[in-house]
């Protein structure tokens, strides 16, 4: 397996960062992550600009601009020779004499087995829990998952799928995937403040139509009177959710709803 770093493809288990990297010493950094689908990448652009604008926002400069970096990508799909898998793209703070200074970022970018969702939780929804935290810079794909990673034990232990981030009753996001819920009418919700632009969520929210789909702000309480509700993620796309810890939210099985809006997600995928 190849990988590239800064300005060549190496073979993957020889691509290191220095100690140095700040992306090491503070988790400093941002990254974005695809799926390749039969070799296509469906809605590259909306990923590629959401990577440089999170890198632009932590004030990383990325070394190459968009289309170089497309050939790139296409070039290390050639070399590895995988038609469905998924591609990160990371960019670290660089290496930092002072070990606090941002200096010249490194670029590295992979590719990975996707991981699959398996039929029974498609089928039969999750249970999920919650935990109060926000993201610090919620708009950044920042690469520090702390808290995430840290929550793992209890969802484990709590026999959930994943847990929901809340502050002052608001809800926001999952640690790597967005909310959506279905009110008592229907109309389909996801938080319009201080979560991640999942371009899953995105994707979702474009399928605004004889299903009235929105964003808006949304309390635990919301989530607890819904009548359907799943998270969205590029690797997962639509899981629904049928348990907020030991409650139950709605009829307990995967909305008819949320199984029209996985129908729709799919064709939209394919049509790239
Ligand atoms: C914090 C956070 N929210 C939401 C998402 C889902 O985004 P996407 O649909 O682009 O995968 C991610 C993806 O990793 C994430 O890290």
């Amino acid at each position: 397996m190849y990988a590239f770093f800064n300005n060549e493809f190496l073979p993957a288990e020889k691509t290191f960062v220095h100690i140095s990297d700040l992306a090491l010493q503070r988790g400093y950094g941002v990254f974005d992550f695809f799926k390749i689908v039969e070799g296509r990448i469906p809605f590259m652009e909306d990923y590629l600009q959401r990577f440089y604008q999170s890198a632009e926002q932590m004030q990383l400069p990325v070394p190459l601009p968009e289309d170089p970096l497309k050939e790139i990508i296409f070039e290390l799909i050639k070399r590895n020779d995988m038609e469905n898998a998924g591609i990160k793209l990371l960019l670290t703070g660089g290496y930092s004499a002072d070990g606090y200074t941002i200096e010249s970022p490194n670029l590295v970018i992979t590719q990975h087995v996707l991981p699959t969702v398996s039929q029974k939780v498609l089928e039969e929804g999750v249970k999920i829990i919650t935990h109060e935290f926000r993201r610090e810079m919620p708009l950044i794909k920042s690469i520090n998952y702390t808290t995430g990673i840290w929550l793992q034990r209890s969802v484990k232990e709590q026999h959930a799928y994943d847990v929901l981030y809340h502050l002052n009753g608001e809800v926001t996001e999952f640690p790597r995937c967005n909310l959506f819920i279905v009110n008592n009418k229907g109309e389909v919700i996801t938080p319009g403040e201080n979560v991640l632009q999942g371009i899953t969520r995105k994707n979702v929210l474009a399928l605004n139509g004889d299903i009235a789909i929105s964003t808006g702000k949304l309390t635990l309480t919301d989530v607890l009177d819904a009548r359907e509700a799943f998270l969205t993620s590029t690797t997962k796309r639509i899981v629904p959710i049928v348990q907020v810890e030991e409650q139950i939210i709605g009829t307990g099985r995967p909305g008819q709803v949320t199984r029209e809006l996985a129908k729709r997600l799919l064709e939209k995928e394919n049509m790239y």
